[in-house]
């Protein structure tokens, strides 16, 4: 089953790639054989808490179960062409490729056909966050909630799919992060057709990391509907780590 996922998730995760800013300005990488220790060289640049850096490595593949192809010039490592950021993969500090356009487009469609249901949704989104907005965000929410709590809810700064220029937090008309059950329904049931998934939903805080958040989506691409149909998480879809900080 995973087989043939990945096969389509080969043939179909250009579409994902194409999308990304970063594509189109990246140099070659020299191939797999460099994957951990590029990716450790990388999470350790980005380490703001100083713990463990050493053990870090990509989980998935150091077992040899998947192949994760490192990221160029700070971007996200790929697996089977899909991006993938989460609490065990992370981004560079200075990788900030901007929102991606065809992310974009898509959002833009979403939103409009959720309008044209009557449905509440705001045409202003949190999309691209660069690394120093995102410790700003966190370290506020370390600040009023605690570290632990904060790391329930809000990526470290290096670790958030915000990052990439990938996810977009939806909101209602008042600036309210999107939770309402009609339009958060929506969003499970159609977010697909856009190339989306809802990334981080109820049961799948052990695999995702995160506690569910009805607004966040994430853009794949042509694959998001083998993907939301499976109802998964996109860690489980890939055989990708997930769960924690490495070392913690
Ligand atoms: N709220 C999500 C997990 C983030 O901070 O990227
Ligand atoms: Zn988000």
């Amino acid at each position: 089953m995973r087989k043939q996922a990945l096969l389509l998730a080969l043939l179909g995760g250009i579409l994902a790639g194409c999308g990304s800013g970063a594509a189109e300005d990246t140099e070659p990488n020299d191939g797999n054989g460099n994957t951990v220790e590029i990716q450790e060289d990388r999470q350790n640049t980005e380490d703001m808490d100083g713990k463990d850096t050493d053990k870090r490595q990509n989980g998935a593949a150091a077992a040899g179960s998947v192949e994760v192809t490192p990221g160029e010039n700070g971007g996200p490592s790929t697996i089977a062409g899909i991006p993938i950021v989460n609490k065990k993969y992370g981004v560079s500090p200075d990788y900030a490729p901007g929102e991606d356009p065809t992310a974009a487009a898509a959002a833009r469609q979403l939103i409009a056909a959720m309008q044209a249901e009557g449905l509440d949704v705001s045409d202003s989104w949190s999309g691209f966050r660069s690394y120093e907005y995102q410790s700003e965000l966190y370290n506020g929410y370390v600040a009023s909630s605690g570290q632990e709590a904060a790391d329930t809810f809000s990526a470290r700064p290096g670790f958030s799919e915000h990052q990439t220029g990938l996810a977009f937090d939806l909101k209602h008309s008042s600036g309210a992060l999107l939770e309402n059950p009609a339009e958060a329904q929506w969003l499970l049931d159609h977010a697909q057709e856009y190339g989306f998934i809802v990334r981080y939903q109820e049961g799948w805080e052990p695999v995702t990391g995160y506690m569910a958040e009805p607004w966040h989506i994430r853009y794949i691409g042509e694959l998001a509907p083998e993907i939301q149909a499976r109802n998964i998480p996109l860690e489980t879809y890939l055989g990708a780590e997930g769960g924690g900080y490495a070392g913690e």
